[in-house]
């Protein structure tokens, strides 16, 4: 027999779409493989509103509203629904799950928080790759959730659909893991690459805005502001731990200069932006400690330039490409490499969770 898990979607921007064409490419598939259709039955961003029909939206009539640059409004069916705005629109519907993508805010989570307050206050499970909510109040919302008895999953907020999360949580489970360290940004990830090949910082951020890695304000990702919401995220997951963006400390990578990058390569070393969670006690790479940290903290969360000897698991790791390295009391040392950003990468890891949700459902 064939499940059925109703969808709203909030945000159609790069990672919507992708998600539309996975489920619209997968259908078939997922009701041969999994007994599962995945149904869109509501759909927002910020210019169309909340549009919602009962027996599901067509994803294809989406996707080309939003290539040819209409609004969604312009979806032609008497049998949709409108409202101004997400709140209204859920209120009034409701779906089984939530996917929520609009874009990250880092300094007060909205207007994901609200969205996801309020899908779980109503008891729909959350799937989310934005990472402002979760970086912010993941311990707020996995309780709420816990409360409601619904999902709340974030695989995509870190390394995109390269299955971090459910590597930590299920792969691993039963393991204590002692260290986290990985490459977070691919954006940074790409210009300390470029900068290797001879390139200066200016030239190689320009490059990578060029190709549409950094965003013309690159503050987020250079000065490691991104990397730093998927540490807070990592440490809420792995370790428990609300820690507040203050209590990690933070260096971005505008300030290397090509010389350094070269004084290390002859040495043997790579400069690279490790993002890392250790647990105190346990040695590591970093000499100095985490100045302005709380020393009663469980766990030293940092995201500063690192040059990694070439042994280490993260220095070749190159170009756009994400990685993380965990250490655990059973498995040694276990590296999880794979894309951090992308549309249909992304998507992925949404489609992941929206599985593992299905599965607990049946
Ligand atoms: N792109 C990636 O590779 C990637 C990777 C991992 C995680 N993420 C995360 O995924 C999320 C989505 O990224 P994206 O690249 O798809 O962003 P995007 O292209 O900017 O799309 C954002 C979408 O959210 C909508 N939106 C904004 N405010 C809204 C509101 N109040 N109500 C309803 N909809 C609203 C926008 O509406 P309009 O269309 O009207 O502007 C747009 O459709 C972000 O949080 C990002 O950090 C992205």
């Amino acid at each position: 027999m064939v499940k059925e898990l109703r969808l709203a979607l909030i945000g159609f921007g790069t990672v919507g779409q992708g998600l539309a064409e996975l489920l619209l490419e997968k259908r078939d598939w997922l009701r041969a493989a999994y007994g599962l259709d995945l149904r869109l039955v509501a759909v927002a961003t910020a210019r169309s509103g909340f549009l919602a029909r009962a027996e599901g939206l067509d994803e294809a009539e989406l996707l080309r509203l939003a290539a040819s640059g209409q609004p969604l409004t312009a979806y032609a069916s008497a049998e949709v629904k409108r409202w101004p705005t997400v709140g209204e629109g859920l209120a009034a519907t409701g779906a089984d799950v939530l996917v929520e993508v609009t874009g990250t805010n880092l300094r007060d989570g909205e207007p994901g928080l609200s969205h996801i307050r309020q899908a779980l206050e109503q008891g729909l499970h959350v799937v989310t790759a934005n990472k402002g909510p979760v970086a912010l109040a993941a311990h707020e919302l996995l309780a709420l959730a816990a409360r409601k008895g619904v999902h709340l999953r974030m695989e995509a907020t870190v390394m995109a659909g390269t299955p971090v999360l459910s590597t930590l949580r299920e792969g691993l489970a039963g393991a204590r893991i002692l260290s986290l360290s990985g490459i977070l940004n691919g954006t940074t990830n790409y210009i300390l690459t470029e900068m290797g090949q001879g390139r200066s910082y200016a030239e190689a951020l320009a490059e990578a805005q060029r190709l549409g890695y950094a965003e013309a304000d690159p503050t987020a990702d250079v000065e490691g502001y991104d990397a730093l919401a998927k540490t807070l995220i990592l440490a809420a997951l792995v370790f428990g731990l609300p820690l507040r963006p203050e209590q990690v400390l933070r260096r971005g990578i505008a300030g290397i200069a090509q010389e350094e990058v070269r004084a290390a390569q002859a040495e043997g070393r790579r400069i690279k932006l490790v993002a890392s969670l250790r647990l105190r006690g346990v040695g590591g790479l970093s000499q100095a400690s985490a100045g302005g940290q709380a020393a009663e903290l469980p766990v030293e969360a940092r995201v500063e330039p690192m040059a990694l000897p070439l042994d280490h698991p993260l220095a070749r790791v190159d170009g756009v490409m994400n990685a993380l390295t965990i250490e655990s009391d059973t498995l040694s040392s276990v590296t999880v490499i794979g894309p951090g950003a992308g549309r249909r990468q992304t998507a992925q890891g949404l489609l992941a969770d929206l599985l593992a949700i299905a599965r607990s459902r049946s």
